[in-house]
């Protein structure tokens, strides 16, 4: 099966967690596309979606799913988002697609994270993938600094030869190099340092599922 087969199959398998007249919590990404694609089969039947990026509300809006400012829910109880990778304790790194700092949000506001990601994203360790950071960019040397200090290289992003701009209007930061042992302590120092936004390790947010797409079918990991 494609990677691509194994993402349509983990969006799809998604819908369960999906509560009939509730708001969904939607995250970014090539994953979460395919449950986007999957949620139009049941659209009327939900009460609209808080969205992660743009990108996502745009999706979302074109298959007729209303989408809701996140000021004007409570709580939610999924949502439903991929990641870069995740570990076995359902400690992600996100932020692959610069959407970290909306999902960070969106995902707070939910009893349930349920990840959906493929085989590829299962990691023993944090930090195989560059960590995105979204930041101030007056502030972005001086945090390469702090990475440099702990031993990982950070490079800004790009996006046809310029910084990229989030939907926050910041610059992201990747940073290569990083073993995170102690993800939990590790959110939580780099996100005090002054000028990061939102560190894409996601701890302290953890997933509470992860469907696995896997050449064998989805596996249900629960943490
Ligand atoms: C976007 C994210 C995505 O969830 C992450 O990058 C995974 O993306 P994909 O499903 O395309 O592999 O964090 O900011």
């Amino acid at each position: 099966m494609t990677q691509d087969e194994l993402k349509a199959e983990v969006g799809r398998a998604a819908l369960q967690y999906v509560q009939a007249g509730e708001v969904v919590g939607v995250g970014t990404g090539s994953t979460v596309n395919k449950f986007i694609d999957a949620l139009a089969s049941i659209k009327d039947q939900i009460a609209g979606a808080v969205s992660s990026s743009e990108a996502s509300t745009e999706r979302l809006r074109a298959i007729g799913v209303k989408v809701l400012d996140a000021n004007a829910v409570e709580r939610l109880s999924v949502y439903i988002d991929g990641a870069d990778e995740i570990d076995g304790q359902g400690h992600m790194v996100k932020g692959g697609g610069a959407a970290l700092t909306r999902e960070k949000i969106v995902a707070a506001l939910a009893d349930r994270f349920i990840c959906i990601a493929d085989a590829s994203k299962q990691v023993q360790t944090l930090g195989r993938f560059p960590l995105p950071v979204e930041v101030i960019p007056m502030a972005a040397t001086q945090i390469a600094r702090r990475f440099a200090a702990k031993g990982g290289q950070a490079v800004l992003r790009l996006k046809d030869g310029a910084p990229l701009v989030t939907d926050n209007g910041q610059h992201i930061l990747d940073v290569t190099g990083l073993a995170i042992a102690d993800p939990l302590a590790f959110e939580s120092e780099v996100n005090q340092w002054p000028g990061v936004v939102t560190v894409g390790v996601f701890a302290h947010q953890k997933a509470a599922v992860c469907l696995l797409g896997t050449e064998q079918g989805v596996q249900t990991l629960e943490f």
